[in-house]
């Protein structure tokens, strides 16, 4: 098995990119049994996730040709079918195909989804929603049975601003006959992006970006092309692991506003941070200053960005809380981050963190994808050699973290472990 062995104390600088965003690739491939012709997705990140997620599209029918990042998918002829089982499991967005599939198939199976161990993430919204909509999806032994003759149009009031339950309802509504709101929407960029491309196929969505989205039906929906937006959870990542080497960074090719709660909190650790529309640079003392974080929903503190700034502050002057409140178990990062040496008193979902001169070098864990980017940051400032197993969750959301860290200056590399 492969893992990452990082030598810390090397201070990054320079200019990067990042790659096309993971949760935008992965909601456009949602929507993507909605199109009827074939449609061309630019960008789209070459990693576990979007793969597993087009192979359990070719099970439907889907004919799918990559070209590097490009992806046509031809979703003319689908069928119904019950993918398997270990593959379905292996993502958690495998679920929100669920709606359009049905939209198009009229009935289907498709076991419960896997996904990232950071809570029991319910899908209750979901089916709030299709069921809203007229679709019965009922679970029967850890396997959903779906079926759907015409969807209509609905009001569907979310209880808490689910980026996954906005997106399924946004899909599932283009088609219905009719109106559909969608009240105390997600907010987040991805919404945002999955609305330009379903609008790019032909469907009729306005308010995205607010709480309140509608979504006229239509008959039929196809043919585009569509370029997937760079990834902001790596941008910001990119960014902070510039910020705790007291680096210098700047991460080009991005949308600059979806980063504001990161330069915000980055800029009140001590560093000076500059931005344009498309850019943004990172000019961080020696140590940052510690700081407050509380994860909030989209334009709050990422949840994603959440356990990376963690392990900076490991290292920041002074204290600092670390509230989670989107996930109750988005915490598998802290006992490897003490294993390293971090001064780190959980209680529930919070981390009370009293930086330390230095952490030292170890073999870790990652447990999920963004914990595993933490050990990565918390490596590159740790005196010696830290070895991060467990990588197959970073390669569910980074295609080669070690890479873009060596083009910054970090000594990353990716090593056979037994
Ligand atoms: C997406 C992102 C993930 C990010 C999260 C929040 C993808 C592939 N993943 O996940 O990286 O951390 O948004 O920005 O895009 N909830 C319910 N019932 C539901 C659905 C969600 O209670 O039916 C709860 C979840 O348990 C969680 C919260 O709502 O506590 C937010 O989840 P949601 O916004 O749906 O996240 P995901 O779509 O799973």
């Amino acid at each position: 098995m492969d893992a990452l062995l990082i030598k810390g104390g090397k201070r990054l600088s320079g200019v990067i990119e990042v790659a096309g965003s993971k949760n935008i690739a992965l909601a456009v491939l949602s929507a993507v049994p909605l199109a009827q012709t074939p449609v061309l997705i630019r960008n789209v990140p070459v990693i576990s996730d979007t793969q597993i997620k087009v192979q359990l599209l070719e099970s439907f029918g889907a004919k799918a040709e990559w070209q590097g990042s490009d992806l046509r998918i031809d979703c003319s002829e689908l069928h119904s079918a019950e993918p398997d089982e270990d593959m379905v499991r292996l993502i958690r967005t495998s679920f929100y195909m669920l709606g359009p599939l049905v939209a198009r198939v009229g009935s289907l199976r498709m076991a419960a989804p896997g996904g990232c161990k950071i809570g029991a993430r319910p899908v209750d919204l979901h089916l709030k929603g299709l069921h809203a909509l007229g679709a019965k999806v009922e679970l029967d032994g850890g396997v959903y049975e779906a079926s759907a003759g015409v969807l209509r149009g609905s009001e569907v009031y979310l209880d808490m601003p689910s980026a996954g339950a906005t997106q399924h309802i946004m899909c599932a509504a283009s088609m219905a006959r009719g109106v559909t709101t969608i009240q105390n929407a997600a907010m987040e960029p991805e919404i945002v992006a999955l609305a330009e491309f379903l609008t790019s196929l032909g469907a009729k969505i306005s308010g995205q970006g607010s709480s309140l989205i509608t979504i006229e039906g239509v008959e039929q929906l196809g043919g585009s092309e569509y370029k997937i937006p760079a990834d902001r959870i790596q941008a910001g990542t990119f960014l902070i692991a510039g910020a705790m080497t007291g680096g210098n960074v700047t991460v080009k090719e991005i949308n600059a506003d979806d980063q504001t709660a990161v330069v915000n909190k980055l800029r009140e650790a001590g560093a000076e941070v500059e931005t344009t529309e498309t850019s943004v640079t990172v000019n961080a003392p020696n140590r940052l200053n510690g700081v407050n974080i509380k994860t909030m929903p989209h334009p709050g503190f990422p949840t994603d960005v959440q356990q990376p700034m963690a392990a900076a502050l490991c290292v920041a002057n002074g204290a600092s809380v670390v509230e989670e409140t989107i996930y109750e178990s988005r915490t598998g990062h802290l006992p490897e981050l003490s294993r390293m040496g971090a001064n780190i008193r959980q209680e529930g979902r919070s981390a009370f963190i009293v930086g330390v001169d230095k952490l030292r070098g170890a073999k870790v864990q990652a447990s999920d994808l963004r914990a595993g980017a933490a050990l990565c940051l918390a490596g590159l400032v740790a005196e010696g050699e830290t070895l991060v197993q467990n990588i197959h969750w970073i390669d569910r959301g980074y295609d080669s973290i070690e890479r873009k860290l060596t083009e910054l200056g970090a000594d990353a590399s990716r090593v056979q472990d037994s």
